[in-house]
């Protein structure tokens, strides 16, 4: 049987869980599941929306919940595009998670994409190009990612808010926000961005930061103006009690995953000195839990059966633009080793 612990093709978590996590489902008191919350009755969602509530400073009512931040962008895009029957035109992102098209085309939605270029070791969103087609095409659903996958780079809480003035109230805006806690501790600019703005949804979850991708709970935060959606985003009967148990032991031990994060940046600083002075490769900047690395074409074979050689799966890249580049999940220190020094060997032979 392969070890499961090398999969660094998916974003996923090759860490332990925190304590926390281990006693909630230990502790969890299984006759919970023989009834529905009855949170209902005081007008919330769900334990878990009221414990993000707090720990953001939002209102409960300005709080989605989902079966990870996959729904939360499904049912936005679903919801939105399928509104008003003459519009059904959605930008999303060049270089981006090929969900976002798939959710659109699932609803006979017109996806256009705007560009990102490469500046530097980065790539950047064009607001110019944005603001362009926004003005051009007025569609219903612009979707940005913050940061970005694959290509790593992320928006400024003072970036974003420029860019959302630059856009109008009938364009819904969701921003995909899956890898924001890798980037600071601070959110406190959410607040003030679904208070300024009546279109904005911000889509987060427990799957990359706080590692539980296996639990499929995403959350979100929303302007108040869009209260049709929250009303059928609500799940009257309630979420899954274990995942709410186990997210709010997750959120409650941000040190121990935030001391992770701090190890993945010390091993992005490898990635870069080492395998950035390989000749033919570039490492780019990423403020997430994974790494893009662009390498010559003609290694490929060689680089897939290695890795395939020590059952290490990483993701090379088969995107329009994008398809000599590898995006490399962070694991753990010794995971991240010897993908290094396989590169190394295969790019030195
Ligand atoms: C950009 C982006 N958004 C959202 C997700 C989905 O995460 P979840 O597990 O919360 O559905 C992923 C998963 O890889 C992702 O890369």
């Amino acid at each position: 049987m392969k070890n499961e612990s090398n999969f660094l093709d998916r974003n996923e978590f090759n860490f332990q869980p925190s304590e926390e996590v281990v006693e909630a489902l230990k502790n969890f008191d299984v006759k919970k599941l023989c009834f529905y919350t009855r949170i209902y009755d005081e007008g919330k969602k769900s334990i878990l929306s009221v414990f993000l509530s707090e720990l953001y400073n939002i209102e409960e009512s300005q709080i989605l919940l989902g079966y990870g931040g996959e729904d939360i962008l499904k049912q936005a895009v679903h919801y939105f595009l399928t509104e008003d029957k003459t519009n059904k035109t959605i930008l999303i992102p060049k270089f981006s998670w090929w969900y976002y098209k798939s959710i659109a085309d699932e609803v006979s939605g017109r996806a256009l994409q705007y560009p990102l270029y490469e500046d530097g070791d980065t790539f950047k969103y064009d607001f110019h190009a944005i603001k362009e087609m926004v003005e051009h095409e007025k569609p219903k659903v612009i979707l940005i990612a913050s940061p970005n996958n694959p290509t790593g780079n992320g928006l400024t809480p003072e970036e974003l808010d420029t860019l959302l003035a630059d856009i109008p109230a009938y364009t819904t805006v969701v921003v995909d926000e899956a890898y924001a806690s890798f980037v600071s501790a601070d959110a406190s600019y959410i607040r003030k961005l679904i208070n300024k703005y009546p279109n904005l949804i911000i889509s987060r979850t427990l799957s990359k930061f706080y590692g539980l991708p296996g639990l499929r709970m995403g959350f979100g935060f929303i302007s108040k103006e869009l209260e049709q959606f929250i009303k059928y985003s609500n799940k009257y009967l309630g979420y899954n009690r274990i995942s709410e148990d186990l997210a709010i032991a997750a959120l409650k031990s941000d040190t121990h995953y935030r001391n992770i994060a701090h190890m993945m940046n010390e091993d992005r600083t490898h990635y870069k000195a080492e395998i950035g002075s390989l000749p033919g490769f570039k490492v780019y900047r990423s403020v997430a839990n994974f790494i893009l690395i662009k390498y010559p074409i003609e290694l490929k074979e060689a680089l897939q059966k290695a890795f395939a050689e020590q059952s290490y799966k990483i993701k090379f890249m088969n995107e329009p633009d994008i398809n000599t580049h590898l995006r490399i999940t962070l694991g753990r220190p010794e995971q991240n080793r010897i993908v290094i020094d396989t590169i190394k060997k295969i790019a030195t032979r």
